[in-house]
């Protein structure tokens, strides 16, 4: 890490001091009963809960126990009585330049209608389906109507393979299927319906597949199991009794990397999700009822979940969705967007920000920024290079700068500064406090809390409403991944270190998951897939440092056929790779090997892999089984070079 730690001056308006935020935090763990109950009225409830948190079946908390609601109705038909219905909700923007702006009232009818046409298909109360979509507004609008007739949805990113859709597909067991025919990015389509098709093959659960029309590509319509949505959601005003849904009732999965090969289903739940979205939002960055809010990550990872749908249709705010890539057709897109929609508040990555910042600041520069007035960050630590770089150039030293930490499972922000709160002075890389009700803690290897200036491991010490409620069709793997630690605390998976300000400092993960442009890759999961193309025996992967994506992927690749073309055999597994998991998946760097470095037990040593390819000492190396391999590690890097 970079060693600049100095605290920023920061606008008086912007920091009207932090005892508000002491005072709710400090109530937050002494009194959490009447915290959250007071709390949870950021959303109207057909029935309240009978019970705040039930703690009696730990680490399965749950919390609103009894309590009666729909997400739907929250994020939609209660704005429309609240002055809100013809306010725009979204303003989409293609990557065309297309533009879209759809309000309350034109998201209520969507949803409806959606929502009426997915009980004519038979879906149910409890029915998974599975979401495979482009950043169109019928992304939200399928979210919404599966909530409010009690359908659990999952979304898979439109940027994974058919694998690993239809992975998710069975892993679910999704009887229906909602996509695209179509999707832009980078001025290309990406076949999305295609993709699906190929997905569908290696799954038997699927009843119906929803096609929406938008890139307007040619797609195979498969009879009697294949729809249009044109054609099966009418534009009629149509009205669907929202389900009354139980707090503790699902409202999503959404599956993230792991330590092994097979990604995690967390889910979570409809009543403590949506109120913990909504407060955390509320809390960091403290959003205008007028103001343009633009979270400019993709729907189908938890960014988009609880940034662009959740929480800011509960709070009844405007979002901008911007379909494409931020760097097309020109560098200076994201700016071009800011200027031209007059956003005020950005939320965005600091890979983003890093490869945004490569470009030079000729192309802010050609914009009007002037309407930001917060900027936030996500997804990895931010770089006080990067961080200074978007303060001063993109923010023009006036906005702060919220670094929000928090993961797939925590369901919303766990550390952030809290604008809404009164703001500390910000230092750059530190994500600063923990929000109300979170108690975390630093332990080492043994369990015990370290010194203020040391580093260890980041653990969550008492449940918060946000968090999953378990791993899909595995409670056990919830438990040991989350829970067997460290027992009884929440075991986040990242180093950490408190300095003497009291300032959470994250430092990256403590497992074997990597951090690629913000996303939390598996490299069991690449493992698996370089060896299932039959081209490999076995596979290796690592996170290498860059300086754009944070982490690059890295594969050592032992090859089934030793006299095989190294570049073919290359350019082969990359293809492979891309069409089975998706492109995010593919390697930076393919190196062709004859021996991994193992373990006596057979395991292979990735960290020795790793550190001989960064040109680092691998550490012990008694376990090894024949160090041959690390000086083949080393001679395939430089045959390389
Ligand atoms: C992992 C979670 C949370 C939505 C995006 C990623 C890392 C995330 C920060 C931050 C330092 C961060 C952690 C975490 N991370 N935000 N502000 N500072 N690290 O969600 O895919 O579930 O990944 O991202 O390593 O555990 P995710």
């Amino acid at each position: 890490m970079e060693s600049e730690k100095g605290t920023l001056p920061m606008n008086e308006v912007y920091n009207p001091g932090m005892n508000v935020y002491s005072e709710i935090y400090r109530k937050s763990l002494e009194d959490p009963e009447n915290f959250w109950a007071k709390q949870a009225e950021i959303l109207t409830w057909y029935s309240k809960w009978n019970k705040i948190l039930d703690d009696s079946k730990k680490p399965f908390y749950r919390w609103f126990v009894g309590g009666k609601l729909n997400v739907s109705y929250n994020a939609v038909d209660r704005h429309l009585e609240q002055h809100r219905r013809n306010k725009a909700a979204y303003i989409w923007v293609g990557e065309n330049g297309e533009e879209k702006i759809v309000t309350y009232d034109g998201l209520y009818r969507r949803i409806n209608n959606l929502a009426k046409a997915l009980l004519n298909l038979g879906i149910k109360k409890g029915d998974r389906i599975v979401l495979y979509l482009p950043m169109i507004i019928e992304a939200p609008v399928a979210m919404l109507a599966a909530a409010r007739i009690g359908a659990v949805f999952s979304f898979v990113f439109a940027g994974f393979g058919a694998g690993a859709l239809a992975e998710r597909i069975n892993d679910s067991k999704a009887v229906l299927l909602i996509t695209a025919d179509g999707g832009f990015r980078n001025g290309k389509v990406v076949e999305l319906k295609k993709i699906a098709d190929e997905a569908l093959e290696m799954t038997s659960t699927v009843r119906n597949v929803i096609v929406i029309k938008h890139a307007r590509n040619d797609v195979n319509m498969v009879e009697d199991r294949d729809i249009w949505y044109h054609e099966i959601v009418g534009d009629s005003h149509t009205y669907v009794e929202p389900e009354h849904m139980d707090a503790n009732d699902p409202l999503f999965i959404l599956y993230t990397s792991g330590t092994t090969g097979k990604p995690k289903g967390a889910v979570h739940s409809t009543g403590g999700y949506s109120v913990w979205v909504a407060s955390t939002l509320k809390w960091a960055f403290n959003p205008d009822e007028d103001d343009r809010w633009w979270c400019a990550a993709d729907i189908g990872w938890i960014t988009g979940h609880s940034y662009i749908v959740f929480a800011p249709l509960i709070l009844g705010l405007t979002s901008i969705m911007y379909e494409g890539s931020i760097t097309y057709p020109e560098p200076d897109r994201l700016w071009e967007i800011i200027e031209k929609y007059r956003v005020n508040i950005l939320y965005t990555s600091p890979t983003a920000i890093r490869t945004l910042m490569k470009f030079g600041e000729k192309y802010p520069q050609r914009h009007d920024l002037s309407t930001l007035k917060v900027l936030g960050t996500v997804g990895e630590p931010i770089n006080p290079a990067a961080w200074k770089w978007y303060y001063e150039i993109i923010g023009n030293s006036r906005c702060p700068i919220i670094d929000t930490y928090w993961q797939t499972e925590t369901g919303g922000f766990m550390i952030a500064p809290q604008r809404g709160l009164g703001l500390p002075p910000l230092k750059p890389g530190s994500a600063t406090f923990p929000l109300p009700g979170v108690d975390p803690a630093i332990l080492d290897d043994a369990g015990k809390e370290v010194r203020t200036g040391e580093k260890g491991y980041i653990v969550f010490r008492r449940p918060w409403p946000g968090m999953l409620m378990t791993v899909n069709n595995d409670d056990e793997r919830y438990v040991k991944t989350y829970f067997s630690k460290f027992p009884g605390y929440y075991y986040c998976g990242d180093y950490a270190v408190k300095d003497e300000d009291g300032y959470y400092w994250l430092l990256g993960r403590s497992d074997e998951v990597m951090n690629v442009s913000g996303h939390r890759l598996g490299t069991i999961e690449i493992e698996d897939a370089i060896v299932a193309t039959g081209l490999a025996v076995e596979a290796a992967v690592f996170g290498k440092p860059d300086p754009v994506k944070g982490e690059a992927i890295s594969a050592f690749v032992v090859p089934k056929d030793a006299n095989a073309d190294r570049h073919e055999l290359i350019s082969e597994i990359r293809k492979r790779i891309r069409a089975d998991l998706g492109p995010i998946y593919v390697p930076d760097e393919i190196r062709i090997v004859k021996l991994l470095p193992k373990t006596r037990s057979g395991k292979i040593m990735r960290r020795v892999v790793k550190a001989v390819a960064l040109n680092q000492i691998p550490g012990d190396l008694t376990t090894l089984e024949d160090s041959t391999s690390v000086d083949e590690i080393k001679s395939a890097i430089e045959a390389f070079k």
